[in-house]
């Protein structure tokens, strides 16, 4: 069974009150709903005043990055095991934005999943086509090698836990989200080359008006939300909408 996961991108945005006021309006929105796993992935400064903020709370938190390197003489590297020292779940690896802007290559994106896994971290997987590619028809092809480059590291087993998010570059904070049909394309080529209980998300766009589409689909496991994760009542929108699209589809097995 895989239970849906809505994570919270906050990219480099927040200070330590309005994060303060995010997180509790979000608590206060979701409280009682057990269908769907809710994240944030914040910025490294913020990690201990998350982690204090949601210690008893449903919602787990999670990082944006993290070194391939365990420690060392990496300065202005964050490591695995600090960001689990921090009681962190999650750790973002390899979103487009790493790739475009910082260089990130195939090869460090494996190195950092790897490096997370030692750690007990699970690893969110991000890929995605440039609108380049897409209209060159070569989306399958891209994904599959941003995927494949991750198994010349790590084992299809080391998927099962970990957490894979289809971003297409062209939909993130564009406003331009994949159609339903366009989703539900590449999620289920996805699906052949993981195990069953990797859980799939949809991240580009995602917004309260269409979270339900995107969440019905059936390879869709929840998203990864940017910009509406910044707006308490957004997000809340979002994670309720994967709480009644998991209760819809009860007999979904992992
Ligand atoms: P967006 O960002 O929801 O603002 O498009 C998604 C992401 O980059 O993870």
């Amino acid at each position: 069974m895989r239970t849906p996961l809505v994570a919270g991108n906050w990219k480099m945005h927040g200070n330590r009150a309005s994060n303060r006021a995010l997180l509790d309006a979000v608590v206060a929105g979701i409280a009682g709903l057990k269908a769907v796993e809710c994240t944030v992935c914040v910025p490294f400064p913020y990690l201990g005043e998350v982690a204090a903020t949601l210690a008893s709370t449903p919602l787990t938190w999670g990082a944006q990055n993290l070194s391939e390197h365990k420690q060392g003489a990496y300065t202005g590297e964050v490591a695995a095991p600090m960001l689990a020292d921090f009681g962190c779940k999650f750790v973002l690896v390899g979103h487009s934005e790493r790739r475009q802007l910082y260089g990130e290559t195939d090869a460090v994106v494996a190195a950092k999943f790897a490096a997370a896994l030692t750690q007990g971290l699970t690893p969110i997987l991000c890929l995605g086509e440039t609108l380049a590619q897409r209209e060159a028809g070569s989306t399958e092809e891209v994904v599959f090698g941003q995927l494949e480059a991750v198994f010349s590291m790590s084992r299809k087993e080391d998927f099962k836990g970990a957490v894979v998010a289809y971003e297409p570059v062209w939909a993130i904070g564009t406003g331009r989200t994949a159609t339903p049909e366009q989703v539900q394309e590449v999620h289920s080529f996805l699906r052949t080359g993981l195990p069953q209980d990797t859980r799939l998300l949809y991240g580009g766009s995602v917004k309260k008006e269409n979270a339900a589409a995107l969440f019905a689909l059936p390879d869709v496991d929840g998203g990864l939300i940017g910009g509406a994760s910044l707006v308490a009542g957004d997000f809340i929108a979002i994670v309720k909408a994967a709480a009644e699209a998991a209760v819809a589809r009860p007999q979904r097995k992992g």
